[in-house]
Formats: C-alpha cells, structure tokens, sequence
C-alpha cells in the first residue's frame, strides 16, 4: 500500500508526466524523493522507473553518476570533510583521520547508531576557515584534530 511519502512523490511525478519529454525532469523528482526519504533505495528507484516510464537502469544511472544522491540510509548528521586545496595543504586528512577514528567509520559511511554520515568533499567555499567541515549545512573551521573532536561531541550530546 501506497504510503503518505509514496503519494507526495507521485503527485509530484504527475506534474512532468504530461510535459513531452519527462525524463527530462528525472533529476527534480529524484532530488524530491530524496528530500522525502532522505536516500534513493532501489524499492524507491523503481517505482519512480515505474511511474515516469524510464528504465530502472536509467534511473540508476543517473543516481550513481550524481555524488549528491545517497543510496544508503544516511545518518542524523552527515558529516563533510573539505578536501579541496586550502583545506588540504592545512591539514583536513589530519581532520578526516581523527572523525574516522573517533567514529570508527570510513568515507562514504554511517555509524551504526545511525548518528553519522562521514563524506569527503571539495571546496565548501569556506576557504579563509581552513580546514573545515561541514556538519548538515553548518560550517566549522579553522580546524585541528583535537577541535574537531571537540565538534563532534557537541553533536553527539544534542543528538542523544
Ligand atoms: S578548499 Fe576547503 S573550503 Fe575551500
């Protein structure tokens, strides 16, 4: 049976079926469902296969190429290390292997408590506060190992 976040997705399908060229539109409406449930599971890929009359292969393709697409559950806080050049020549992989060891994860993975999400990224536009990371869209900088330590267990106390 069709679930509330089920009938907000093919609402929203509904409004492209009638354009001409609907798979056109197949990267709103997997940003919606990820919106909605947060990643793109394959039972969710399917059924936007289904309901835009795309190949499931297609729609696949698309979220795999597509670095901002999450195709496994992601935590309550995803965690992204600036990599990009500033950051790095400041230390981020100092930065990223101490969150690794502090939460015992690596890139591209969640906690088992499901608090984290660890992610790499490039250039977070926060150049002058390198090394930072961003926490759900939130900016830390100015960065050492310990201090980024100290960040995490801020989240970890207000996620309790
Ligand atoms: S290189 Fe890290 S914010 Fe720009």
């Amino acid at each position: 049976m069709a679930d509330k976040k089920q009938i907000e997705l093919k609402a929203y399908i509904e409004k492209y079926s009638k354009k001409d060229d609907a798979s056109s539109y197949l990267i709103a409406v997997l940003h919606k469902a990820q919106v909605l449930y947060g990643y793109l599971s394959k039972e969710t890929m399917e059924f936007v296969a289904e309901e835009m009359n795309v190949p499931a292969a297609h729609i696949w393709g698309v979220a795999t190429f597509y670095h901002y697409f999450n195709l496994t559950p992601q935590g309550k806080y995803t965690i992204s290390v600036c990599l990009g050049t500033a950051c790095y020549v400041k230390g981020a992989v100092e930065i990223m292997e101490a969150i690794k060891e502090e939460l015992n994860i690596k890139e591209g993975e969640t906690t088992e408590d499901m608090m984290f999400t660890l992610q790499e990224a490039r250039c977070l536009g926060a150049c002058g506060l390198a090394p930072v990371i961003m926490v759900n869209g939130k900016i830390h900088g100015d960065l050492t190992p310990k201090k980024v330590i100290e960040v995490i267990n801020e989240y970890k106390k207000a996620g309790m």
